[in-house]
């Protein structure tokens, strides 16, 4: 039985296929048609999950898309009654989400087929469940709380469940205008973070700021019974303007979402690319005590009500990496189960499996224990790549391609890797990744200036091998998809001073040989040479989509000053002269 499951027409749209209950193939868009965060009709990710199956469209049983416009109508409706001057664009949106439900068009336009060939049954999924279903049915528990928080999907923006079994029950709605994730947004946009997805550059900005402003931050957003409201004087009116907003080329917008009362409360909102001002970082600092605050408040809500250990939680805000490393402190749970493609894209994995689960009622027979679900090459086609590149190459065995990209790393080069399948999910875990020397004080500067071009104040993450985290940070929790922050031990800081933030944390990977066994043995190889099991990890790109190819890692080796590629079993490197700083 295959089933599709789709994110479209929204943030990160994506397609995954599910055969006889297993994940075979997930991707978002942005990976294939390079632009961040498309919010179109993936249907070349439609295409590559066809491929990977060897698959037509003709074949497919059942189409799950992880948004559905009928849920909640009533509160939609109780909202736009009480709020008269924005019916309008209430009535624009639903006729927009109208347009998207005829899949079985989109489908059979984008695969130039006839209708009736199509034989899919067709489901709709609402937002959160589709999240929370994301989580649940990837992971190994039989029972589990199910936490969703975001922005907002299909007029929620957080959800509360208890899974069981097969089934998803909900048990708790937060609905718009009240969403932690908005208050994020709006804040961001305060301080110069206009773009969408820039919440978790503001997250690695809150440790350089004091609590100056938590009294006032607190006040915008408080707990009330098991949710939480929000004081909106600080906002743009919900349903005032177009809000998030789906431009024709599948680029998202973000409308303003901060009122005037912000501006009178902490002066001009900065412009982007300005100074970044001690307000600011206070601001961030106190952003992310409220937020942290509140979700604890919540989380500990769920678990009265589930009370056993075990967290399944996803949605956007799920990617708040140092909110989720503190939750074991500041809540019962004892082990989380957290969607690596957390985001949006992670729906059409939740609607496809909620499909064969819930609805078709299918045994729970999947584990989902890496991200590993994207395209790769074979080795022919990565040299026919470098070829045609005209790049030098050596292809070596396994062994001593290891051994001698540990040696490189270990010598302070840098280095792009790629190797088998891409991650699903927003983080390079090891297959699409660009490495460096955790430990050399100089390294997080080396790759801005050359490659990265990012924020000073957004740290480098690192990988490490699982044995070892308990000797390198404070908390033994797994972190295999790099969505947890823990403190580094302070005897380890100075050994990883290149992935230490300033508040001497790291978002860390933690990597068994079980998940990855060509990453894990680098990093052992790289240990067996230096004393250190860890590696610096920062996904391979360059202000654009995590590269895919063969031919766009090359592109990007050969744009940046990366030292060395090592693509397949074949390593590249460029000579001293090319990484001469002109
Ligand atoms: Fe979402």
């Amino acid at each position: 039985m295959l089933i599709l499951g789709l994110n479209m027409f929204h943030a990160d749209a994506s397609a995954a296929i599910v055969e006889d209950g297993e994940v075979a193939f997930a991707i978002a868009e942005e990976r294939l048609n390079r632009r961040k965060h498309f919010a179109g009709f993936p249907a070349l990710a439609v295409k590559a999950c066809l491929d990977a199956v060897g698959a037509k469209i003709s074949d497919i049983d059942h189409v799950a898309v992880g948004q559905d416009s009928d849920a909640n109508l009533a509160k939609k409706v109780q909202y736009a009654l009480a709020n008269p001057t924005r019916i309008l664009n209430f009535i624009r949106l639903r006729q927009r989400k109208e347009s998207m439900r005829d899949v079985r068009s989109l489908l059979a336009k984008a695969f130039e087929v006839d209708p009736p060939q199509l034989r899919f049954q067709e489901h709709h999924l609402e937002h959160h469940i589709a999240h929370i279903a994301s989580a649940y049915y990837c992971s190994p528990w039989e029972k589990a709380a199910g936490f969703s928080y975001d922005g907002s999907g299909d007029f929620v923006s957080t959800m509360m469940a208890r899974c069981e079994g097969n089934n998803v029950e909900v048990l708790d709605r937060v609905f718009l205008p009240h969403s932690l994730g908005s208050v994020y947004t709006m804040i961001c946009e305060f301080i110069g973070y206009t773009k969408y997805g820039d919440e978790g550059k503001v997250m690695g900005l809150a440790p350089y700021g004091k609590d100056s402003y938590c009294d006032v931050i607190s006040k915008i957003v408080t707990p009330k019974n098991s949710g939480f409201q929000l004081d909106l004087s600080y906002f743009k009116p919900l349903g005032s303007n177009s809000g998030m907003q789906i431009l024709p080329d599948g680029t998202v917008h973000l409308a303003r979402h901060f009122s005037d009362r912000m501006e009178a409360l902490f002066g001009e909102p900065r412009q982007p690319h300005a100074e970044i001002t001690q307000r600011d970082m206070d601001l961030a600092f106190a952003l992310q005590h409220r937020f942290e605050e509140i979700v604890f408040h919540l989380l500990n809500h769920l678990h009265r009500q589930v009370p056993c250990d075990e967290l399944a939680m996803a949605g956007g805000c799920a990617l708040n990496s140092v909110a989720n490393g503190k939750l074991f402190d500041r809540t019962p749970f004892r082990s989380t189960y957290i969607q690596p493609a957390a985001g949006d894209e992670g729906l059409a994995i939740g609607a496809a499996l909620h499909t064969y689960h819930s609805v078709l009622q299918q045994p729970r027979r999947h584990e989902l224990k890496n991200s590993y679900l994207g395209r790769e090459f074979s080795d022919s086609c990565i040299e026919s790549s470098l070829k045609k590149a005209r790049l030098d190459y050596r292809k070596l065995e396994r062994a001593p391609l290891l051994e001698a990209v540990a040696e490189q790393i270990a010598a302070g080069n840098v280095i792009g890797w790629f190797q088998g399948r891409t991650e699903w999910g927003p983080r390079a875990l090891g297959n699409r990744s660009i490495l460096a020397h955790p430990g050399l004080p100089n390294m997080k500067d080396i790759l801005n200036a050359r490659i990265k071009h990012r924020e000073w104040f957004r740290p480098f993450a690192p990988s490490i091998l699982a044995d070892y985290q308990h000797e390198y940070f404070e908390h033994d929790h797994p972190s295999p998809f790099m969505l947890h922050v823990y403190k580094i031990r302070p005897e380890k800081r100075k050994l990883l001073c290149a992935v230490n933030h300033v508040d001497d944390t790291g978002r860390l990977q933690t990597v068994t040989r079980e998940e990855n066994p060509m990453y894990y043995d680098l990093i052992a190889a790289f240990h067996r040479q230096t004393g250190i099991p860890v590696i610096l990890n920062t996904s391979f790109n360059e202000n654009e989509p995590i590269v895919c190819t063969p031919e766009e890692a090359i592109d990007c080796f050969q744009r940046t000053r990366m030292d060395v590629l090592a693509i397949g079993p074949f390593l590249v490197a460029k000579s001293k002269g090319e990484n001469r700083v002109p």
